[in-house]
Formats: structure tokens, C-alpha cells, sequence
């Protein structure tokens, strides 16, 4: 399985602001959505997680890959599902990195909740009750949001958060600035045409 192709924004824009609906029973058709996003989240492996109405089908179903720190680098984990998640508490609002696969290239700082209690069902239907902590409340809050519609350009506060990533001519990674002649969303109104060089990152 090679998974399905992911809608990307702002092409696919009209797919990825609906909101999904709950799961009701865990029937044939949701084990089949369970392994397509799976496959397709194997398939795109600088994902850490990924939702539904991504593969645009509009139910309440996320696949996350929780993970943890090793030796400072974050390793993410095998993907497993989350349906019909709701949040019941969350907690320690902090900037965080973000980042999007219906968004390829571009990333930014957005502010979460790093603490994160949600419940919902797993994928063999069973209650589940999770409290995540640190960048694994992140994702998941930021596949939670899928769900409702809600893309992480939302949670911009400012166009110079959200950046692209290259590599330049010395290759090097660098970040480049957006400028939102791509109409991104409602609050990140019209800036420029052009992107301009703001900072040299070299960790990868
Ligand atoms: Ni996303």
C-alpha cells in the first residue's frame, strides 16, 4: 500500500476546512480509512501525524506518531489512531514548532497547549484516555484541529512565524520568510510578492 494522496492547500482548500463527523460504530469502511491514512502517513515519513479530512474523507479519525526525545533528536513512533478524540483538558500554552503535509515547505511557530488530555476510542474501538505532554500534545492538538476545519495558519499570529525552508546554494539550510501573496488565510493578510532571507539554519 502506498497510501493516498494528501489534499494540499490552497487547492484543495475547500475539503480541508470541512469539518468531519463523529465515527459512528466501528464498522468496515472506518478499519479501511484507519489503514489508508496509516499507509499514507508511512508513505510520507516527515509527517508526524495525519487526519481524514486530509485524504478527504470527513470523519473523525487521526493518525499520530507520538514520540520522544533520544539523545536530544525527537524520534517519532509508530502510527496509531485516535477516533472520535476529544480534548477534556489542556494546558501549558507554549510556541512550538508547526508544520503541515497538506502545506509542503512551509513551517512556522504557532502556540499550543503542551499539556493535553484527550479521549476517544482506539482502533480496535476501545476507550482510550491520554494525557500528552510536551511536542506529543502539540501534534495531537494539531490533528484535532483538522478535524474541526482549523489549519495551523490559523494559529499565526504573524507573517514573520511562518517561514519555508531551503536549501542554498552552499547547502545549507535556510529559512525563508513568507510573504502571503499565497493568500494563506484570513488573518495573514497580503504582504509582498518576493520571499526574503532571514535566517541560516544548519542543524540538519
Ligand atoms: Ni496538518
Amino acid at each position: 500500500m502506498t497510501g493516498h494522496k494528501i489534499l494540499i492547500y490552497p487547492q484543495r482548500k475547500e475539503e480541508l476546512r470541512r469539518k468531519s463527523d463523529p465515527v459512528i460504530g466501528m464498522n468496515k469502511r472506518v478499519r479501511r480509512l484507519i489503514r489508508n491514512l496509516k499507509a499514507t502517513s508511512q508513505a510520507n515519513p516527515d509527517g508526524v501525524g495525519l487526519a481524514a479530512p486530509q485524504i478527504n474523507a470527513h470523519q473523525r479519525v487521526v493518525i499520530v506518531r507520538l514520540g520522544s526525545e533520544v539523545e536530544g533528536k525527537w524520534r517519532a513512533g509508530p502510527p496509531i489512531a485516535l477516533v472520535n478524540p476529544e480534548i477534556i483538558e489542556a494546558g501549558d500554552e507554549r510556541r512550538d514548532f508547526d508544520g503541515c503535509l497538506s502545506f509542503p515547505g512551509l513551517y512556522g511557530e504557532t502556540k499550543r497547549p503542551h499539556h493535553l488530555r484527550v479521549t476517544g476510542l482506539d482502533e480496535e474501538g476501545q476507550p482510550v484516555d491520554r494525557v500528552l505532554e510536551g511536542f506529543n500534545a502539540v501534534l495531537v492538538h494539531h490533528e484535532l484541529d483538522h478535524l474541526n476545519g482549523v489549519l495551523f495558519i490559523d494559529r499565526i499570529e504573524k507573517a514573520e512565524d511562518l517561514y519555508r525552508l531551503s536549501v542554498n546554494e552552499n547547502g545549507e539550510l535556510v529559512r525563508l520568510q513568507v510573504s502571503s501573496d499565497l493568500q494563506l488565510a484570513g488573518n495573514l493578510k497580503q504582504v509582498a510578492s518576493q520571499v526574503e532571507l532571514v535566517d541560516v539554519d544548519k542543524k540538519k
